[in-house]
């Protein structure tokens, strides 16, 4: 990889059409285009419980470590806020009604995986969906909010009440993926793993259509 080029940026080229492919993933395109329903909405915030459950758990295991330890920080913390909008938006036996879907335990197991092997594989899921969660996903919570009249409730996963400025922490963050010390060979498994990543939420939203139509069928 290019010298000249930050990493950081290379990241997010390389990862462009990924990018694209998850957000323009039919469930959540119907969601952003108000054709989703708030049982399609409830749908996804109970995949994310698992995601967040095995990304947080691996962070616990990854603080000690010099080089992921700087990416972690508990502002970013979102299982708190999925269990209150399960709560609110399914009841107290929330954890009884929720299942996780194919996609859902194999990107978790990956999770698992390089969250108690591999530092730089921890980070690149880590980026994914926090980068994700500061960046479009300000404006998912605030479209899902008006459409299914939730105010602040049902929506505290995108709610990032430490992070008084999203761009500022993400730009502190893009300067921590320029400075890890990482070669050329390493750079490249995380870019995979980051398209990876990518992969696994394109495929997840895939298993929520196919859930919902079999639901329908
Ligand atoms: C409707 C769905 C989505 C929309 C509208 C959306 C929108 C955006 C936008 C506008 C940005 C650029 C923000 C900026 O330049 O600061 C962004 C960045 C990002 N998004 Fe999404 N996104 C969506 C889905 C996803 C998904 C499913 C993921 C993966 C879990 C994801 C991960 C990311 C990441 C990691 C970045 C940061 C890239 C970087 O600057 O390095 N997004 N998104």
């Amino acid at each position: 990889m290019s010298d000249l080029i930050p990493f950081s940026i290379a990241l997010r080229e390389r990862s462009s059409r990924a990018h694209s492919s998850s957000e323009h993933a039919g469930f959540m395109a119907d969601l952003m285009k108000g054709e989703g329903t708030r049982d399609d909405y409830i749908a996804l915030v109970a995949q994310h419980w698992f995601i967040y459950e095995a990304l947080e758990r691996t962070a616990g295991q990854m603080r000690n470590d010099p080089v992921a330890a700087v990416f972690i920080s508990e502002k970013l913390t979102r299982l708190p806020a999925l269990e209150a909008d399960l709560e609110f938006l399914v009841g107290d036996d929330w954890r009884e009604t929720i299942t996780p879907l194919p996609t859902t335990r194999a990107y978790v197991d990956r999770i698992n995986e390089v969250g108690a092997t591999w530092p730089g594989g921890f980070v690149a899921h880590h980026y994914t969906r926090y980068l994700g969660d500061l960046s479009g996903g300000q404006f998912i919570g605030r479209l899902m909010s008006r459409r299914f009249g939730f105010g602040t409730n049902g929506i505290g996963f995108y709610l990032f009440d430490d992070i008084a400025d999203p761009k500022a922490f993400k730009e502190v963050y893009r300067e921590q993926l320029d400075k890890a010390p990482w070669d050329a060979a390493e750079q490249e498994r995380v870019i995979d793993e980051v398209l990876l990543a990518y992969r696994f939420n394109t495929e997840l939203f895939d298993d929520l259509a196919h859930a919902k139509a079999a639901q329908v069928a």
